[in-house]
């Protein structure tokens, strides 16, 4: 029974010490006192305030403990507190000159626990008199001439009453002067002058301590209450007194102790700057009371836009806040500069327009990319591609392959069918002919004919290689050959000189390759446009007769209407007639040939004096053609020679077709 009480009593008795001991809540405590603040450690009653810093509550308002000091304002941040503290004085006796009939010297209790410093930034000393020099004196000493570590002071004349103004505190009737740091105490002692002759506009010195942004000189002061006070800054700050865990003066020191007063979380620890000791401070983001437990609270910064800027989302953290601009808008930094679209309405506008080309253009691309495919598919079914493509002896090439070739600076020659373009495919030299024009060409027709075209290797027949259908109207891949024509080689480059010999080879293999199309394939393969243009010549002179078949091809289908292709000049007259093409047709045309070589000249259609006509005539009436044999082979021992070969081509120019050969 007894055991259980005492050990009640004993719990009761820890709970009360722990209550006691602490000081770092002010649950409980006077949160002010005659509108006047009262923030931790400053506090009213026990428990309520840090020691050193206790704050009695009377009718008149709060005044420091133990004294009768009015506290006007007390803060935590700046470490301050404005206090109304007594002047110092002196006041004379009439007819003693020297003789104080009383006197103050202004001291207070108001720093019994050395938590004080006077501020030197808010606060100067200020001496009211006429002829006085008025001082204070602060930090009481031990030994020594003076009795103090401190003393500053002014002088104030006044040569009569008139010379004092109001609003100069200048050193006539009133001076002020600058204080140092460390002061402790307000106390002030006066030299005194006489004042017999002034007693009754100056009676008395004064001389006070005062906020330096709130006093005036009045020459009404030179009279003023001795029971004054003056409002004086006082800088606070955790001092210690080395009587508790020694000297606790910085902030170092204390941290480490367990009287360390800095004791939120989030709270800074500062060097008094005016005396020992630290002050507290919540860290940056926070606010509060550092010197309680918890009392630092994160700052709402995003509700108070006005001390926190943020043009942009304001988002608040922890001890700090996040400020961005909207999704689609920048700024270098949004909380001082404005948030702007990251792309105008123009620019978005425009983007979406380019963007909008692009497209149409990549579809139209696709949509003539398709197309020419399509083309292409359809002009190589339409040519007989299905059918050549089984022929093995001829390529079929692709309009990729040729296009590069099909260039202007690769025309080598034009004429009634086509441009002829000469290039390389696949290390071969080729002639590409190019038909222009409509298509003339016999849809079914033409694969049969390249096929036999194809077929023909003669040394004297141009090969073709193969030919390109994705084209309206096929193209032509002949092997190239590199002398040119005996059109060129007879008319345009005279100089050049052809003997005889050269002249007979050139007339005998391109009869045998026609005698060969003629008869030696098995389907007769009929010329139709048999001229010098289209003989020609390879490296070493041998003649190749081109386009073979070409032209009656092309023919093929108009034959009944006597669309007469080919060069009029070599045309067969019975051809021209009947408009049918036979074999004979090419030798009539051979024979012509034959009468320009023996001749080198020209022959001409639409002259009269043709050189068949010519030839013809010249026969009949001398059994001879000596005159019209080029000269330089019309040498003694060739005539005979020249007068057969003559002879020869007037027979295949007969127009008893039987009767040619
Ligand atoms: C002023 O001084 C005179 C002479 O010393 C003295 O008699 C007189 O009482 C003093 N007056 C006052 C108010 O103290
Ligand atoms: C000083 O006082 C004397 C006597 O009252 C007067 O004559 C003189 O003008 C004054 N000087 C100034 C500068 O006020
Ligand atoms: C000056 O001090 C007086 C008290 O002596 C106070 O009422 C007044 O508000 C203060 N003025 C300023 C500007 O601080
Ligand atoms: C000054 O205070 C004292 C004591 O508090 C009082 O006796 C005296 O009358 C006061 N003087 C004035 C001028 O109010
Ligand atoms: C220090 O504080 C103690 C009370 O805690 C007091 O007795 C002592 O006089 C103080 N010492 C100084 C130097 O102020």
């Amino acid at each position: 029974m007894w055991m259980a009480l005492t050990t009640m009593l004993l719990l009761l008795a820890v709970g009360a010490a722990a209550a006691a001991t602490s000081t770092t809540t002010t649950r409980g405590c006077r949160p002010s006192c005659g509108g006047v603040d009262i923030p931790y450690p400053f506090g009213i009653g026990i428990g309520c305030f840090h020691k050193g810093f206790e704050i009695d509550c009377t009718m008149d308002g709060p005044v420091l403990a133990g004294s009768s000091l009015r506290v006007k304002h007390l803060s935590i941040h700046p470490d301050v507190s404005l206090v109304m503290l007594p002047i110092g004085w002196k006041c004379y006796n009439a007819s003693s000159t020297t003789e104080a009939v009383d006197s103050s010297y202004g001291e207070t209790t108001m720093n019994k626990d050395g938590v004080y410093r006077i501020s030197n930034t808010h606060n100067m000393l200020v001496v009211i008199g006429c002829d006085t020099m008025g001082y204070t004196a602060s930090m009481k000493t031990d030994g020594g001439l003076a009795s103090h570590a401190y003393y500053t002071g002014c002088m104030s004349y006044c040569n009569n009453s008139a010379s004092v103004q109001d609003g100069l505190c200048a050193g006539v009737g009133c001076c002020h002067v600058d204080i140092p740091p460390g002061l402790t105490h307000n106390y002030f002692k006066f030299n005194a002058y006489g004042h017999s002759s002034m007693m009754d506009y100056s009676p008395c010195d004064y001389a006070f301590l005062v906020d330096r942004n709130n006093y005036t000189f009045r020459r009404s002061d030179l009279k003023m209450d001795t029971n004054r006070t003056s409002p004086v800054w006082l800088d606070w700050a955790i001092r210690g007194n080395g009587s508790i865990s020694g000297d606790i003066l910085s902030c170092n020191q204390a941290a480490r102790t367990s009287e360390y007063a800095c004791v939120s979380d989030h709270s800074d620890c500062l060097d008094s700057t005016n005396g020992p000791g630290y002050n507290c401070r919540c860290s940056e983001g926070y606010r509060g009371d550092a010197y309680i437990v918890d009392g630092c609270t994160n700052i709402d910064e995003c509700a108070n836009p006005a001390d926190y800027h943020c043009y942009g989302v304001c988002t608040d953290t922890q001890g700090s806040y996040v400020c961005e601009c909207p999704a689609g808008y920048r700024s270098h930094d949004p909380r001082k500069e404005l948030c702007t679209q990251k792309f105008p309405l123009a620019a978005q506008i425009s983007i979406s327009a380019i963007s909008g080309i692009l497209v149409l253009a990549l579809l139209s691309f696709i949509y003539v990319l398709h197309k020419e495919r399509r083309e292409a598919r359809d002009f190589f079914r339409k040519n007989g591609g299905l059918t050549l493509k089984d022929a093995t002896s001829i390529k079929i090439f692709k309009m990729e392959e040729l296009k590069p070739i099909l260039k202007k600076h690769n025309l080598i020659g034009k004429g009634a069918f086509g441009e002829v373009y000469k290039g390389d495919v696949d290390g071969v030299l080729v002639a590409i002919k190019k038909p222009i024009g409509d298509n003339v060409l016999e849809n079914n027709q033409f694969p049969n004919e390249v096929i036999i075209q194809s077929q023909v290797i003669d040394k004297n027949i141009v090969r073709l290689r193969g030919c390109c259908l994705e084209v309206d109207t096929p193209m032509l891949v002949y092997e190239f050959i590199s002398n040119g024509s005996l059109e060129d080689i007879l008319h345009k480059h005279k100089s050049k000189l052809l003997n005889l010999d050269v002249r007979l080879s050139i007339l005998q293999e391109p009869a045998h390759g026609l005698s060969y199309m003629h008869s030696q394939t098995h389907t007769t393969i009929l010329h139709g446009d048999v001229k010098p243009a289209n003989i020609l010549l390879d490296e070493y002179f041998t003649p190749k007769i081109s386009d073979f078949g070409i032209s009656r091809l092309t023919a093929k289908g108009k034959e009944q209407t006597a669309n007469i292709i080919g060069d009029m000049t070599y045309m067969d007259l019975v051809y021209l007639k009947t408009g049918r093409l036979t074999n004979r047709s090419d030798v009539y045309s051979f024979g012509v040939v034959i009468l320009e070589l023996i001749s080198r000249k020209k022959a001409t259609h639409s002259d009269n004096n043709s050189l068949v006509g010519s030839f013809q005539e010249c026969h009949q009436r001398e059994g001879t053609s000596l005159k019209l044999f080029d000269p330089e082979i019309a040498t003694a021992g060739n005539f005979e020679i020249l007068d057969k070969l003559a002879q020869i081509a007037m027979e295949c120019l007969n127009l008893d077709v039987i009767r040619r050969r």
